[in-house]
């Protein structure tokens, strides 16, 4: 049994997070230049979690205390239930579901009416305020859908917020872009910027930072092969899950997972010094 103040204490600590994050699957209709999963339409193995398995997560990290839950992908639209289960999981906690934006047809909207004024966030991805620029990176006509998206969700009342992944981009250009999210309603505290991250196909393409030991700040993250020290953890090169960063191969009951998560965190410096520079 894990004492019930233990992930309290790590959290107050600033030794982790009190989020947990869930890769719901490593398919996706997209092939980001970057993609930390090597996601793209015809990956070889798609790593899903299933319903019942995040579920079943999601309801013991509440009674463990945690605070809320980020799912991840791939892309988590291309799970044929996934509407319905972040209305059932948002309910539970306070959910940010990280999307690419491209898929939200009218029938998806409908599915969606749910989550209107409630706890779940779409954080959508943008990386220009130039759509050649951003589409340079992200694919074909992404940016002219996701901006077709954005005003469909928020008139909805679907929470909207933006992720900027930057490896080329100018001040200039990230300054308009914050103009363009503001313009559409998002403000400054619901847009993320970080560098794009050496791993996966960056590292693949020699693209990105290469990530220090304590850039990010640790949040248990589960996948369907284990769970692991944070969102950037679990990357795919050459096809293969890179497992430097896993910290248990059982995802439940989560106290497993997360008994070994807070001893690597325990392991891990605190304080001042520790910058955290990607999220
Ligand atoms: C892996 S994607 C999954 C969610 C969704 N498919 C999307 O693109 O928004 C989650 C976020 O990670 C970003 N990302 C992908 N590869 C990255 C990398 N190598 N370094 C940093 N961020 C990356 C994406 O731009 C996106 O904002
Ligand atoms: S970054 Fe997101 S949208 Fe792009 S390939 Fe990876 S999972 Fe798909």
């Amino acid at each position: 049994m894990i004492p019930s103040e233990a992930p309290n204490r790590a959290v107050g600590e600033g030794r982790c997070g009190d989020r947990l994050w869930l890769y719901a699957t490593y398919h996706c209709n997209l092939a980001c230049v970057y993609c930390l999963t090597e996601s793209h339409p015809r990956i070889a193995d798609r790593r899903a979690l299933t319903p019942e398995t995040m579920l079943r997560s999601v309801r013991e990290a509440k009674a463990l205390g945690f605070g809320s839950v980020g799912i991840t992908g791939g892309e988590v639209f291309m799970l044929p239930s996934f509407a319905e289960l972040l209305t059932q999981i948002s309910k539970l906690l306070p959910t940010v579901a990280l999307t690419n934006g491209t898929l939200f047809d009218d029938r998806l909207l409908a599915r969606l009416a749910p989550l209107a004024h409630g706890r779940a966030a779409l954080q959508i991805s943008l990386d220009s305020d130039i759509p050649s620029r951003n589409d340079e990176l992200r694919g074909p006509q992404n940016f002219a859908k996701v901006l077709d998206a954005i005003p469909r969700l928020l008139e909805r009342g679907i929470p909207v917020r933006i992720a900027t992944t930057v490896e080329w981009q100018t001040e200039e250009e990230l300054e308009r872009l914050c103009r363009l999210h503001r313009s559409l309603g998002i403000p400054d505290e619901h847009h993320v910027v970080r560098s794009v991250v050496k791993r996966g196909r960056a590292a693949v393409q020699q693209l990105g930072v290469e990530l220090g030991p304590h850039d990010v700040l640790p949040e248990l993250t589960l996948t369907a092969e284990g769970a692991f020290l944070h969102p950037f953890a679990p990357t795919v090169r050459h096809g293969r899950t890179d497992v430097d960063l896993l910290v248990s191969r059982r995802l439940v009951p989560l106290e497993i997972p997360l008994r070994k998560f807070l001893g690597v965190v325990h392991e891990q410096p605190v304080g001042d010094d520790v910058v955290r520079s990607i999220r």
